[in-house]
């Protein structure tokens, strides 16, 4: 299913005209296809159905109540990193058992709000973390479940900052140190280490950084599943690409599973997934209105009301992001769209083939479901966009436009 498609040359969302939205609830504006993410979900609980994997949706990548929900709705539970992920996980009606705790820095206020709320497991990502949750979990008369993350040194063929599975990154423990940190949970009150965990990177587009992952962690999944009778799950991570380019090849979930799927039923597991990208991504645009064309030099800049405020991952990735006219066009013209901000790295797209659009018409920013609005601020002083949530020909606000008095709470103006 096509979640964006044009009718009458007007780009449409499921069934709701994406002009008409424009219109009613002004740009920037994120909207999303339910259907679409639904879509994807099925798709990949079919495509692994033979590992019957739990998977939690990694809320980063867009942690609207209304999306986690949808996710959750759909029978998959939720990856979080911090105590805010949490919080709004179980405000969304996820069910405690369903939810796994990421991340290398977690404080003690966070591990203690988890084990209240007796989640699933703590990825865990270093002896010192290991040793707080246990002390936590003891304080609080509680067991805490952990899963170790492994750091299985593999380059999974991605940009740099989305890379996690290398030795350089921050991430995980090296297998070696993952077999003595489980050895001596096993021994501690207050934690029962349940399995391993990895994640090696975002956005990857090939299966052969995660078969060799999988095959790098089989040894020791094997050794500490024959050893130890509490080791029954092996999470592995998220990090399935989209096709944002025009030669990106999706990574189908089908063709994925035929390579992993084997490879996890030898192991004999519960395996848990945490996409977050690949669930969220092509299922949300985030439109915005062309204030000005302006020629220069020797190139054209549409100038747009949205901004590296609104959408970062251009300035901060280089990221590409398929851009298109609301209304169809043919017309094209070489440029680049750039947002208000006053720093030259504020760019939707660069040196790129647009379509040529005057003044006051519409763009839609395509495969923006995910770490679009998340990774949003009010750099400039920005009121942050609105999120609609359309399901066939209905359209939900499921974030309200922020106004000019969001951006002062909590500020104190000195006497
Ligand atoms: C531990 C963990 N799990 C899952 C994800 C989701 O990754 P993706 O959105 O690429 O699927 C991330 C992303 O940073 C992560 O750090």
């Amino acid at each position: 299913m096509q979640a964006f498609t044009y009718r009458n040359q007007i780009l449409h969302a499921e069934d709701v005209s994406v002009e008409d939205l424009a219109e009613t609830y002004g740009t920037p504006l994120y909207i999303y296809s339910r259907r679409k993410f639904l879509q994807q979900l099925k798709g990949l609980q079919q495509a692994f159905a033979a590992v019957d994997p739990l998977i939690c949706y990694s809320v980063k990548a867009n942690s609207n109540l209304s999306v986690i929900k949808t996710f959750s709705e759909g029978g998959a539970g939720v990856d979080i990193v911090s105590g805010g992920e949490l919080f709004r996980a179980r405000r969304a009606g996820v069910d405690a058992s369903k939810i796994v705790f990421a991340g290398v820095g977690k404080t003690s206020a966070e591990i203690e709000a988890a084990l209240r709320e007796k989640i699933r497991f703590f990825t865990v990502e270093s002896e010192g973390e290991t040793e707080r949750i246990a002390q936590c979990a003891v304080r609080l008369g509680t067991v805490g479940r952990i899963a170790f993350r492994v750091n299985p040194d593999v380059d999974p063929q991605t940009h740099r900052y989305i890379s996690t599975g290398k030795q350089e990154n921050k991430f995980g423990m090296d297998p070696a140190r993952v077999r003595e940190a489980f050895k001596r949970a096993v021994a501690m009150p207050g934690v029962e280490p349940v399995g391993l965990h990895m994640h090696i990177g975002s956005q990857i587009l090939n299966p052969d950084p995660f078969v060799e992952a999988i095959r790098k962690v089989t040894p020791l999944c094997r050794e500490l599943r024959d050893k130890y009778d509490s080791f029954k799950t092996l999470d592995i991570g998220g990090g399935l690409g989209i096709g944002y380019e025009p030669d990106d090849q999706p990574l189908e979930p089908t063709a994925l599973a035929e390579r992993l799927v084997p490879l996890l039923q030898e192991l004999d597991l519960q395996i848990v997934m945490e996409p977050g990208r690949y669930l969220a991504g092509e299922g949300g645009i985030l439109v915005t209105r062309v204030q000005y064309v302006k020629d220069s030099y020797h190139k054209k800049f549409i100038v747009v009301d949205a901004a590296m405020n609104d959408l970062l991952r251009p300035s901060f990735y280089q990221a590409y992001h398929p851009i298109a006219a609301v209304r169809e066009t043919e017309k094209t013209v070489l440029g680049d769209v750039v947002g208000p901000i006053c720093e030259s790295g504020d760019f939707l797209a660069q040196d790129r083939t647009l379509p040529n659009v005057p003044a006051n018409e519409l763009l839609a920013v395509h495969c923006a479901g995910a770490y679009g609005f998340t990774m949003s601020s009010n750099y400039n002083s920005r009121p942050r966009a609105a999120e609609i949530l359309v399901d066939r020909n209905q359209a939900r606000v499921i974030r309200e436009r922020e106004k000019l008095d969001d951006l002062i709470r909590g500020e104190i103006m000195e006497d």
